[in-house]
């Protein structure tokens, strides 16, 4: 056990010479490439020329609140734009981390101040200690070589974090990074927020980009979406999927009343696949409604409280073999662009 975690000691220490699978021997060996890639940011302020960055698209983005006053991490820093944009947003402490040790060198040469600190340190390293932070950047880093073990790094840094910026990379389909989000981040919410230019590929319809956080919403989310929704010109599709007693035909109800889904086609519990495909504009209420519809935008997912759910059921005995049904039903499947778990009403 010392030998191991001297092994892990030296690595946090010296992740230049690192070769990863420290944990096992058995498993292959990835080399990680360092001192390679310095030059990925531009900031016209001190006349760096880089490779992104160029118009500041993603960072504005950025939601002043997650960052004012706040701690932030940045993981995968590189030479520290991000962290030099969240001092300017006012952050309270910004880590820069990466595993690439010229580049952050030179982080430390641009932007070393009384609120930053620069770490050289490898994100697969179990002993590495990271400390909780308020929000924690993860940018175009997921899918790059020098990660072993991606998401086991991304469930670690969104259990430190209240919130969560995430960036894919090139030819990412953002439908595949939510889901994995939602695996492995456990957010309350997960927002897909479009896609961020791409310097560095003219062929790019550039990176998806998300918001994550951990705030507990109620149903009145829902009309808020709609409302943002439904001036845009494609089409958008909504789930509200949960499990019976979970008050989904309460809500169809409320919804069908309200102005604000003027435009909308409500079905609540409607299984015709061909009636959901062509619809544009469409708000499903249904247990199954994640298994079988092919492209929804939003996914709420209607969390209740077990002993509400049961006192709604009591004395109805045809809610038992709707519950059974719901058993037998296939698990969700990841085929959204954005998640919210949201409560049910306790009255509703
Ligand atoms: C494509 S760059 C993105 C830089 C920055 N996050 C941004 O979006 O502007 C990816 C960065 O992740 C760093 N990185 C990759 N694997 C890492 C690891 N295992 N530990 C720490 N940093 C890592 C690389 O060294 C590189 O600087």
């Amino acid at each position: 056990m010392s030998r191991f975690t001297a092994t892990c000691r030296r690595i946090s220490r010296a992740p230049r010479t690192l070769v990863s699978r420290v944990i096992s021997r058995r498993h292959s060996v990835a080399t990680k490439r360092d001192q390679w890639f310095v030059d990925y940011h531009s900031d016209p302020s001190r006349q760096v020329v880089g490779l992104r960055d160029k118009t500041d698209q993603r960072l504005k983005l950025f939601r002043t609140e997650d960052i004012a006053g706040k701690r932030v991490l940045d993981a995968g820093c590189n030479m520290g734009a991000i962290v030099n944009h969240c001092v300017k947003l006012g952050a309270r402490r910004v880590t820069g981390l990466d595993f690439d040790s010229a580049a952050v060198d030179r982080a430390r040469t641009l932007y070393s101040g009384p609120t930053t600190a620069f770490r050289c340190d490898d994100l697969d390293n179990p002993l590495a200690a990271l400390e909780p932070h308020d929000t924690v950047m993860f940018l175009s880093v997921y899918g790059t070589k020098e990660l072993e073990d991606r998401n086991s790094i991304l469930s670690r840094l969104a259990g430190l974090s209240q919130v969560m910026y995430f960036e894919g990379h090139h030819g990412d389909d953002p439908r595949q990074c939510a889901w994995v989000l939602l695996k492995y981040g456990g957010f309350q919410t997960i927002e897909f927020l479009g896609h961020t230019n791409d310097e560095l590929r003219q062929d790019s319809i550039g990176r998806p980009f998300f918001r994550c956080d951990r705030v507990a919403r109620d149903v009145t989310i829902v009309p808020e979406l709609v409302e943002k929704h439904i001036h845009k010109d494609s089409a958008f599709k909504m789930a509200v999927v949960g499990r019976s007693g979970a008050g989904k035909s309460y809500l169809a109800k409320q919804w069908a009343a309200d102005r604000r889904f003027d435009g909308v086609t409500i079905l609540d519990d409607v299984n015709d696949r061909d009636q959901i495909r062509s619809t544009g504009r469409l708000v499903l209420l249904d247990y199954r409604a994640g298994t079988y519809i092919d492209e929804i935008d939003t996914f709420v997912f209607l969390d209740v409280d077990e002993n509400t759910r049961l006192k709604r059921f009591d004395g109805d005995p045809l809610r038992q073999d709707d519950y059974n049904a719901l058993l037998r039903t296939p698990p969700v499947q990841g085929n959204f662009l954005s998640f919210y778990r949201i409560e049910a009403r306790r009255d509703g």
